[in-house]
Formats: structure tokens, sequence, C-alpha cells
């Protein structure tokens, strides 16, 4: 999908393609953006204070994301570079996926189909029940634009929204009838819990052994956020000791997950490999997003999704 945004970006400037992979290293990132006058970013290459200062020409530096935990903001906005993302248009994608991993765990979808796959359904079926998504509560903690979007879904499907962030959202509230918690009240009472805040200083392990203890042991956690807002060794020693009912992960600590990390052998926990925004409808809005924001800034106007508004006034 990348193409989408290289081909139109194209139009008006030369565009290079780095084949340095995901992270570029620091060095050869370096070498890449001396001459560059905009670079398009993925998730996981760090664009420090050293890098920005190497790319003298740089302009923007254009996430195709909504997370920009990757890039030093305070050096970029010190240097005036814009930094962009693409807010919205991922949210439907990545809410969708939260419905459907919160399905899975209740349903024991994963199971299910290991189940019949292995040829173990015969009568009486000895397959484990499930449990409904009507009538239980969804903890939602950070209701940004994808807060709503799954608060949105689960008030379709009947369940009761709590939620907790650093501010009241009164639209989650009217529209969907969610109820502001403490992130303490939202731990014991929620059925599950799923994690929608940008990583910072404020919330790395945000959930750690302790916000663990508080969930019910029959309880769920669900993250597609970033991985370092889960305290993954709390998580891994929480569902081996079964303290909770278990978990769904779209992120690591370590991305792609190390092949030894014990997650991987545990029954109580679903996995999948950072696939929140990965549809081709996103993907393509998001290339488009990119793309259209590089454009203005070469020709010398203000970016549109801008993360350091602060640039504006300047
Ligand atoms: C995001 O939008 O930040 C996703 O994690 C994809 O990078």
């Amino acid at each position: 999908m990348l193409k989408v945004a290289t081909d139109r970006v194209a139009q008006i400037a030369e565009v290079q393609f780095s084949p340095c992979g995901v992270p570029c290293p620091k060095d050869v990132l370096m070498r890449e953006l001396t001459d560059a006058d905009a670079v398009i970013a993925d998730g996981r290459t760090v664009f420090d204070a050293q890098v920005l200062k190497a790319a003298q020409k740089l302009r923007i530096v254009a996430r195709i994301g909504v997370g920009f935990d990757n890039v030093d903001l305070k050096a970029a906005t010190e240097r005036g570079v814009y930094v962009t993302y693409t807010p919205g248009v991922l949210s439907d994608a990545v809410a969708e996926l939260t419905i459907g991993l919160m399905l899975a765990l209740s349903r024991r979808l994963v199971e299910a189909d290991a189940f019949v796959k292995s040829r173990k359904w015969a009568e009486p079926t000895t397959f484990p029940f499930g449990i409904d998504l009507a009538g239980k509560t969804l903890g939602i903690i950070g209701m940004g634009q994808i807060g709503m979007e799954v608060a949105r879904r689960a008030s379709g499907l009947r369940m009761s929204v709590l939620y907790h962030d650093v501010v009241r959202k009164e639209d989650a509230e009217q529209l969907y009838n969610a109820k502001y918690s403490s992130l303490e009240s939202l731990l014991k009472d929620s059925d599950f819990i799923t994690l929608h805040v940008p990583l910072t200083s404020g919330t790395v392990k945000l959930i750690g052994r302790s916000e663990l203890r508080l969930m019910k042991p029959t309880a769920y956690l669900i993250n597609a956020s970033r991985g370092k807002v889960v305290d993954q060794a709390a998580l891994r020693e929480a569902l081996k000791e079964r303290r909770i009912a278990g978990a769904a992960l779209d992120v690591y600590e370590v991305e792609p997950i190390p092949h030894d990390e014990s997650l991987l052998q545990l029954d109580n926990v679903i996995l999948t490999p950072h696939i929140g925004s990965r549809t081709v409808e996103t993907r393509t809005k998001m290339a488009l997003t990119v793309a259209d924001d590089v454009i203005r800034v070469l020709k010398g106007e203000k970016p549109v999704n801008l993360v350091n508004r602060e640039l504006l006034r300047s």
C-alpha cells in the first residue's frame, strides 16, 4: 500500500524507496536522509534528535499510522520539522479488530477451528462453552477516536460500556451510554478490558502486576494499542497462574514477537501480528492521507494532520 503514497508523491517530487528494512538501522537512516526534504515513516524506525539533526533539509516526518512514539517530537519541533500522522482513517479497522478479538475470546473461535480440524468433533461434543457478550461490561481505557468506535460497536452488541480517559468524553456518554470510571473501578468491574491509549511516558506499563490483580478472574484483556502499555512479564504471569481468564494481543513489547517468548505456549491468549490497521481500504486511505500532507509541505503549504501543532503559530 505504500506504493499508493509514493506514486502520488512522485507526481511532484523525486521519490526514493529505502530498502533498509523495518526498523531502519540508525546509521543507514542518517545516510538516507541526508538530502531528503520529506520522509514517510513506519511505526518502528526511530527518529531521534541525532537522526533529525543529520537530516538538515528535512521538512516533514509523515507517520503512516496514528502512533508517533518513535519520533522525538520535541527535537522535531525545535528544528521546525512537521510531524504528521493519519488519525481517523484507521479507527474503524482497529475497532473491528478489537471486536473480532473479543468475539474470538468469548466464543473460543481459535480453539473451535483447531478442534474441528484436528478431527476431535464427535457427539456428544466435548467442546467447552463460551460466554455471551450481551449483558457483559466492556471497559475501554482511552476514549479517543478508536475508543469511540469500539464503544459504538459494543453498544450495538448490547454490552455496558465503562471508560477511563484523562478527560471526560461527554459524546461517548450521550451516544453510547458509556460511564466514566476511575481506572481502578474499571479494572474491577469489567468483563472485557480494551486499551486504546497512545504510548507516552504516562502510559508505559499502565497495566502492570497490581492492575492485573484488580481484574476479575473471569475477565479478559485486549491490547491493540502499543505493547509497552502492558507489563508483558506481569501479564504472562497472570495468564500462567490463570488469575485472569485470558487475553488477546495484537501488539508486543518487542515486535515481531521473539520466537522464545513463552506467551506463544499459552492456551489462554490469542496473538495476532500487529494487524490493527491492516485492511486494503484502511491502508489505502492511510497512504493517501500521508501523501497529501507530504505534497502540501513540499509545495510550501501547511500540513493538515499535524501532531506538533505549535509549528502553525510560527
Ligand atoms: C499505528 O497506526 O500507529 C499502527 O500501529 C500502525 O503503525
